[in-house]
């Protein structure tokens, strides 16, 4: 099938390599000429796991432009640019209205054609962009079988080759059974699971196959806010207990395993920490609180999340002044930039969150992150942060040490030399993600949180 994705973020780009691989023709179009050039020479532009070597794999059936090819007989063309956050807490639309004003304009007569919104849109966006794209037509006076379907991503980064290959399931939201079984026959290699799996994103195993939930695009829609609630709501409720737990003198670790395992609850977002962050979770409950708000409507779970969340981050810098009692002066070095492991991405990273609020205590703050500094020198050129190239130099001269990003490297830390390196001993891990045992043997102080 042809397909045409519009943003190449890691919605769209991670999208038009899957439904490259697995047979479609698949035009990536990008505003920005260096992403499309990078691309094009099979670089790269996120860092995800697994994406440079489905990039080649995939090249064939691949080509990335700047402008929207034209359209004609039948295809698909997904939208997947940016919807960033109005100050109301409101998605906004206006790349979103611009791409779907594009695409109606390369759309030639006797097109069949679904336009499927791939972003994460506000309720209603199906039938917003619906109206676009035929007074568009209307007004070229083209005739052509147009559709618009919700079919939201629900990939999470550092995973999302392997969430786009092998997901749960499938979504789709139209009003008409032409566009759902268009798109079905788009994903029946997906839903099937009929492709070689690659052997760096290899199918895991015991898979089983995703369902498909074909639905209007309104329940589409808010499915994907009501997933991203759900997941940040079952992370604070986990960070508001490890507080009791603290409290109680209770390894939250332990209550986590202990009721992750009823089936009815299920293991997975319950781990405590920091609290989350990312692209998502911030932006899309506030989104929906906003939503909410125009039907005069409270959601205070929704609500209790995004505060619960917002207090966990500031925990740790309470944690910090109770151990180390006067921050002014002091070293802290800072495990990890990015907002969790496996990803370069910073957006709404807990790291920032404690380099604002320890620089404004006085503190010294070194910084290590095995992928993410280089965004962070980029993107924040005035951080007020001394940039380590290992964790044992971020070490030297340190009087504690945070765990901020649960990079896997960081379960392995030389927790010896790190003593003998640090001026105090303290490791605070944020993300609970060493044995205490351990790190107390190598003559250090451990603090986790909620245990
Ligand atoms: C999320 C959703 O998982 C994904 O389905 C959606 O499409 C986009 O938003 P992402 O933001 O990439 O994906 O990361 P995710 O793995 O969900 O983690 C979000 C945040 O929660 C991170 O800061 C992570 O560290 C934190 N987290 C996650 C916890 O603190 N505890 C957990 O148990 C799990």
């Amino acid at each position: 099938m042809n397909v045409t994705i519009i943003g190449t973020g890691y919605v769209g780009l991670t999208t038009g390599v899957a439904l490259a691989y697995i047979g479609h023709q698949v035009t990536c179009v990008d505003k920005n000429p260096r992403i499309v050039e990078t691309l094009t020479q099979g670089k790269a532009t996120i860092h995800e796991p697994g994406l440079e070597e489905l990039l080649a794999h995939a090249k064939s059936h691949l080509r990335f432009q700047t402008d929207i090819p034209e359209i004609s007989g039948e295809g698909v063309v997904f939208i997947a640019v940016g919807t960033p956050t109005k100050p109301n807490g409101d998605a906004d639309l206006q790349y979103v209205d611009a791409a779907a004003k594009e695409v109606a304009e390369q759309i030639q007569s006797g097109a069949k054609l679904v336009v499927v919104n791939k972003s994460t849109v506000p309720i209603g966006s199906a039938k917003h962009v619906e109206g676009i794209l035929h007074r568009s037509l209307a007004a070229r006076n083209v005739s052509a079988d147009v559709w618009v379907a919700s079919n939201p991503e629900f990939l999470a980064e550092g995973r999302a080759m392997h969430d786009t290959l092998y997901p749960d399931r499938v979504v789709i939201g139209a009003d008409d059974p032409a566009p759902i079984g268009m798109l079905r026959a788009l994903y029946a290699p997906l839903l099937e699971q009929t492709f070689p799996d690659p052997a760096e994103t290899p199918r895991p195993e015991r898979y089983t196959l995703p369902s498909l939930i074909t639905t209007t695009p309104t329940s589409a829609e808010l499915t994907k806010y009501a997933a991203n609630s759900f997941l940040a709501t079952k992370i604070s409720f986990i960070n508001e207990f490890s507080r009791l737990a603290e409290h109680v003198g209770a390894d939250i670790t332990e209550v986590s395993r202990a009721i992750g395992l009823d089936t009815r609850i299920g293991g997975k977002f319950l781990q405590a920490g920091i609290g989350w962050g990312g692209s998502c979770f911030g932006k899309d409950t506030r989104a929906i609180l906003a939503a909410a708000q125009s039907y005069n409507y409270e959601m205070p779970i929704v609500e209790s999340a995004i505060s619960v969340n917002q207090r966990q981050r500031l925990h740790v810098i309470d944690k910090l002044q109770k151990h180390l009692k006067v921050l002014r002066g002091t070293t802290i070095g800072l495990l990890g930039l990015a907002f969790k492991g496996n990803t370069d991405d910073l957006r709404d990273a807990p790291a920032l969150t404690l380099i604002e609020h320890l620089s404004e205590r006085g503190a010294i703050i070194r910084v290590h992150d095995p992928i993410a500094a280089d965004n962070a020198r980029r993107l924040y050129p005035d951080l007020p942060v001394e940039y380590c190239a290992d964790p044992l130099a971020l070490a030297t001269g340190a009087d504690a040490l945070v765990i901020v990003t649960d990079w896997p490297e960081y379960t392995r830390l030389p927790l010896t030399e790190i003593k003998t390196a640090m001026r105090g001993d303290l490791i605070l891990d944020a993300r609970n993600m060493l044995e205490p045992a351990t790190v107390t043997e190598a003559g250090l102080t451990y603090v986790g949180v909620g245990r």
